[in-house]
């Protein structure tokens, strides 16, 4: 009798983390065989999942020196619980005197609602649940009491690569060699799996919208908007306006503890008022997060996230207009919007200008610290408008 194990994922692409992953799993119980099921159920919402045809072929080269996996033979996505019973009792009939484990993330299964619709599979297979965190594990723990002995919880304790930081990779034009197989990732280059036009936009939609609130998403929507339409008007790269756009706010939801996280494990040391100043965290942790997780390596977007809270001086045009997007986007209703939105497209210095008055007044009526980089930016764009006044004969104010 052998033990075999089914492993249902969208592969999307296949990377070294899936491999390593069915490495332990082969080992701790023991499997002779993997069979890669290929399925079209993602838990992201906006994932743009590449042609099956494109990832069994790239499931088969990934695993084509391993006799251990084996890619299972459907043309077809499986799309839903039915076909996933169904492909289970096919494959159960094919190794009939053989033990089954069913690998399957939690929450994928959760989704499916798997156990309550199927719960009959109990009786041929065995379950093995992923999870990825200490909550998923005590949620899966709990959930799965009513089903008991053919489950077993596994955390995954290997690297957490994701998919989409590989996809986000080739959508820039960028290789993966680190995480990938590298006849993979000669096969993604060279049919040009994940670089179609506007896929690096529709990554970045998908990124930010999984991660966000309705409401804050629609806001990242708008200032993607917003800076796309500056960006027009200034002559700035648009496509890459409308991505720093849609990511600025990527990680404003996460708790105060996990910005500081991800900001201590950059090995950054804020300054004392950044410390008394939680709001501004999330652009400096936005900025490391999209570079480390998402793999966005254009220094334009990553500094335009960085300081869209804080401004700085010497900014950018690129930087300017994302900071200025997000106090125009649609959704801002404060008293002198209307008059911003014509000034950000006629002058954007003056428009930049005008912002940072409203907010460092705002600041000071609420006794709050001001970044010294806000400060350093207001001077200095005073400092040019008063040299631009001397230059049309104008007055400089005395002091
Ligand atoms: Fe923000
Ligand atoms: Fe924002």
């Amino acid at each position: 009798m052998s033990n075999i194990g089914v492993f249902i994922q969208v592969f999307n692409p296949i990377h070294n983390g899936h491999m390593l992953l069915m490495d332990k799993l082969k080992e701790k119980f023991g499997m002779d065989k993997i069979l890669l099921v290929l399925s079209n159920i993602s838990r992201n919402k906006y994932e743009q999942v590449a042609l099956i045809e494109d990832r069994l072929n790239m499931c088969r080269l990934a695993t084509k020196n391993c006799q251990q996996f084996e890619v299972y033979n459907s043309d077809k996505d499986l799309k839903n619980a039915n076909q996933i019973f169904d492909m289970l009792q096919k494959v159960k009939s094919k190794f009939y005197f053989d033990g089954l484990y069913f690998i399957i993330e939690y929450g994928l299964m959760v989704s499916l609602n798997f156990c309550y619709a199927y719960g009959n599979i109990f009786d041929f297979v065995s379950i093995i649940l992923i999870v990825f965190s200490e909550e998923e594990y005590l949620s899966a723990k709990k959930k799965i009491k009513k089903f008991g002995k053919n489950v077993s919880i596994i955390k995954l304790e290997i690297p957490n690569i994701s998919s989409q930081y590989v996809r986000i990779r080739f959508a820039q034009g960028l290789g993966c060699s680190r995480y990938l197989n590298r006849d993979v990732e000669k096969y993604i280059l060279k049919h040009g799996v994940y670089s179609q036009k506007g896929a690096l936009f529709r990554e970045c939609f998908d990124a930010s919208g999984n991660r966000l609130s309705i409401k804050r998403f629609t806001h990242c929507q708008m200032v993607a908007k917003a800076a796309k339409g500056l960006a027009k008007i200034y002559h700035e790269d648009e496509k890459k306006a409308e991505i720093a756009g849609i990511l600025h706010d990527i990680v404003k939801e996460k708790d105060k503890k996990s910005l500081l996280r991800i900001i201590q494990d950059e090995g950054m040391v804020l300054n004392p008022v950044e410390k008394s100043s939680p709001k501004i965290w999330h652009a400096i942790a936005g900025a490391i997060y999209c570079k480390k997780w998402l793999g966005i390596e254009s220094e334009q977007i990553l500094n335009a996230i960085r300081y869209h809270t804080t401004a700085r001086k010497n900014m950018t045009k690129f930087e300017k207009i994302i900071y200025i997007a997000d106090c125009i986007s649609d959704d801002r209703k404060y008293r002198e919007v209307d008059f911003e939105r014509k000034l950000a497209k006629s002058d954007l210095d003056m428009a930049l200008l005008f912002h940072l008055k409203l907010s460092i007044k705002q600041l000071c009526e609420k006794n709050c610290s001001i970044h010294p980089a806000t400060i350093d930016c207001y001077n200095q764009l005073c400092n040019n408008f008063q040299k631009k006044c001397e230059e049309q004969g104008g007055d400089r104010h005395e002091n």
